[in-house]
Parts: structure tokens; C-alpha cells; sequence
């Protein structure tokens, strides 16, 4: 731990790929934020058309401290552009600029931006180096930490990507100032997420401090990065591949994944889909016999104190229920065909599991009526 003011610094243990997540204020502007990185001749920060007015010229500042050249490439904004013509940007302008393999890419962004550079800097020239600067919230509790890149396809979200750890992650708690409201709240369905699954100390206090969280209290914002970032590493420190246990970080996902995919990227935001997706699979966790109809309850209200969607998306007004499945087999989780899920065995405690399509069916045709009763 960071004894700095107002700086705090969770771990990655993954032997001679570990790294820091640094939480605090001002790390943008801060050359110390750099310290142990590698410096050289030139720095490439991958932002998009919304983040880099807003934060682009302070990280140039700090990195000219420490590379020759800094080049800055602004790609359209959105989860609508997550895909190879993005990518590509990135990688024309690493050819154009003569990056090479010292070259050290920062991702300055949302989580569609970290995913998107991430990928790139595993790609380019079989890998370089590479840091985080998550600037929502959503992207500085989960998706700047674990080394997951990826772009969509058409037919999945995700589904193009690869491993790919960063040097460091950089949480700047300034930069959520400027943040929009919904999206404010798309993150907050990822630090909702870690409670049902992990911790309910964790759970118990996100619903105390809602109020504050929605109200971008500095404490209960550093707070809640801190520990969302302290069991997601617990959790890829033992499985950074997702061979077993990282599935947990996924609850909801699958039902969300359907959702974005379903109702085209970028219509629902991918914690929007999370929200109403762990929704979902409380109900089917229920069904499987894990957690009771109050368990369901409480999450639901929570879900909705974070201004998040609890009632689910027709995505067929002919075979709802079939798209949805569809869509579903269409997950990295699935195995053979048969969808996978992620169910809360006992609040706090999750596994993977698969469920007869017709408790799946009930569960997504009550969710999408809104209804509250469980099957
Ligand atoms: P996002 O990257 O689209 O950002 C949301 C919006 O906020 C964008 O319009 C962005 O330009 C804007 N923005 C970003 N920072 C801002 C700031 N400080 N001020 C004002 N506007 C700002 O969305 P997201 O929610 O950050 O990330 C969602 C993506 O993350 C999805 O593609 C999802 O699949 C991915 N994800 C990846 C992982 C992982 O482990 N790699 C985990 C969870 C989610
Ligand atoms: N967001 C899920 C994971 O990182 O595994």
C-alpha cells in the first residue's frame, strides 16, 4: 500500500507479468505515475474523439518528461466501433510513425478504448508494452485490470481478442468528474457484480453507499474502485486465463452479452446489459436452488438504485425466447453448443453452471414482462 496521500495501489500477482493498479487523484498529470515504467524514444496514446480534448494534453505533458516523441491517435467514440477498421487505425498509425517494439502504447479511455489498444499492443509486432488509463468507472474496477483485450464480430461481443497484460493501470478519480450520468451508473453494475459473487461485506456496503457512489463521492468512489479492484486481482492472480474460476467475474454476462448483441452494440451500454442480466441470473440461480426469492429482491433494488435497467429487452417479437438462446450459444463460456452460466450457489459464492432450456426460457420470458415473481 501507498502511504502518498490520497494514493492507493492494489497488485496483480502473476510472477514476472504482475503489476500495479494506482488509484488517486491527479495521476494523470503526475511524471511519478510513470516511475519504474520504461521510457524511450517514443509513446503512443490510443484515445478516442471525446476523451482526448478532455485529457490528452496533461498525459502528453507527463509523458514528454520521459519520451522523445508522444503521438496521440483519436478513434471514433463508441461500442459500435469496436472492430478491425478501429484496430487498424491504431496499427496505421504505429507503422506510419515507425513505432517499434520499445514503443510504449497507453490506452486513455473507457473500457471499448482499453480493450481496443490492449488487443493492438498484443498484436503489434507480436507485443509491446503497454498502460492503462481507464477513465470511467466501469473501465477502472474491471476492464483495465485482468489483461482481457478484444474486439466484437458481428456475431458475438468479444469474441476477437487475446491475453494481454499492461505494465500498470493508472485509475485517475478526476477524470470520473466529467463522466455522464448513465454512465456513472454502467459502472456501477460492475461493482455491484463483485458482491453476489465474492464478498457481501462488499455488497451490504455498496447499498449504504449508493447515495454517495451516484453522487461521486471521492471516498466512496476510491473506495469502491479499491476493493473491486482488490478481488478482481484476487481472483486473476489465481486464474488468469479463465480456465475455471475467473468465469465468476462474468455473472451476468451472458444474458448481457445477448442483450448488447441483440439489440445492436451501443443501444443498451455494456453495464446497462450487466445490470439487467444479473437480474437474470438471480432468477436462474434461484430457479437452480442457490439463493432465495429476498436474495432476488435485494439485488434487483440495488440494480435499480444504480439507475440501472431491471426489466429485459425484447430482442424478437416473433421467437424472444429463441434469440435470446441463440445468441447465448454464442459465448466463450459455452461448451458443445450448451450455454453456460454464471449462478450464485450462496450469497457470495458463485460457479459455473448449465440449466434446461425451459428454466432459461421462464426466466428470460418473466424478465423481459417485468414481472417479480421467480420460476
Ligand atoms: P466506453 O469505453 O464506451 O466509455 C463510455 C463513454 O464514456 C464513451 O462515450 C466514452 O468516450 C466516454 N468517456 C470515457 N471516459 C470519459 C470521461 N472521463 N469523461 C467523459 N466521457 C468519458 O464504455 P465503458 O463502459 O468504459 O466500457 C465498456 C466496454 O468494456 C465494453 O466493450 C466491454 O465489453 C468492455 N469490458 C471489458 C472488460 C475486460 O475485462 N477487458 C471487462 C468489462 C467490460
Ligand atoms: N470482466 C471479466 C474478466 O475480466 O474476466
Amino acid at each position: 500500500m501507498d502511504e502518498r496521500p490520497h494514493k492507493h495501489s492494489v497488485r496483480i500477482d502473476l510472477g514476472d507479468r504482475s503489476y500495479e493498479i494506482f488509484i488517486g487523484h491527479r495521476l494523470i498529470d503526475d511524471p511519478a505515475s510513470l516511475d519504474g515504467l520504461p521510457a524511450g524514444a517514443s509513446a503512443v496514446i490510443v484515445s478516442n474523439v471525446t476523451v482526448a480534448p478532455l485529457y490528452a494534453a496533461r498525459l502528453i505533458s507527463a509523458l514528454q518528461t520521459r519520451f522523445r516523441q508522444v503521438h496521440l491517435v483519436e478513434l471514433p467514440d463508441g461500442e459500435a466501433h469496436k472492430h478491425w477498421g478501429s484496430l487498424n487505425l491504431i496499427f496505421d498509425a504505429l507503422l506510419e510513425k515507425a513505432c517499434d517494439r520499445k514503443t510504449v502504447l497507453f490506452a486513455l479511455g473507457g473500457g471499448v478504448v482499453g480493450d481496443m489498444a490492449g488487443f493492438a499492443a498484443a498484436c503489434y509486432m507480436r507485443g509491446i508494452p503497454f498502460v492503462q488509463i481507464p477513465t470511467t468507472l466501469l473501465a477502472q474496477v474491471d476492464s483495465s485490470v485482468g489483461g482481457k483485450t478484444a474486439i466484437n464480430h458481428p456475431l458475438g461481443k468479444n469474441m476477437i481478442g487475446a491475453f494481454y497484460q499492461p505494465l500498470r493501470v493508472l485509475c485517475d478519480l478526476d477524470t470520473l468528474g466529467s463522466l455522464p450520468d448513465r454512465e456513472l451508473s454502467a459502472g456501477l453494475a460492475e461493482v455491484i457484480k463483485y458482491g453476489p459473487i465474492a464478498d457481501m461485506a462488499f455488497f451490504d456496503w455498496i447499498e449504504a453507499h449508493m447515495a454517495a457512489l451516484r453522487a461521486r463521492s471521492p471516498e466512496a468512489l476510491s473506495h469502491a474502485i479499491r476493493r473491486s479492484c482488490e478481488i478482481k486481482a484476487a481472483v486473476v492472480g489465481q486464474d488468469e486465463r479463465e480456465s475455471g474460476l475467473r468465469a465468476i467475474l462474468n455473472f451476468g454476462h451472458t444474458f448481457g452479452h445477448a442483450i448488447e448483441a441483440g439489440m445492436g452494440y451501443g443501444a443498451w451500454l455494456h453495464g446497462e446489459a450487466v445490470g439487467c442480466g444479473m437480474v437474470m441470473a438471480a432468477r436462474l440461480s434461484r430457479a437452480l436452488g442457490g439463493v432465495d426469492q429476498s436474495f432476488v429482491e435485494r439485488l434487483t433494488e440495488l440494480v435499480r438504485a444504480a439507475g440501472l435497467p431491471t426489466v429485459a429487452p425484447v430482442l424478437d417479437g416473433h421467437d424472444n425466447v429463441g434469440r435470446y438462446l441463440q445468441l447465448m450459444r454464442v459465448d466463450k463460456k459455452a461448451e458443445a453448443g450448451a450455454i453456460r452460466f454464471v449462478v450464485i450457489e450462496g450469497p457470495g459464492r458463485a460457479s459455473m453452471q448449465s440449466a434446461p432450456d425451459d428454466m432459461v426460457a421462464e426466466v428470460i420470458r418473466i424478465s423481459c414482462a417485468g414481472e417479480t415473481q421467480c420460476v
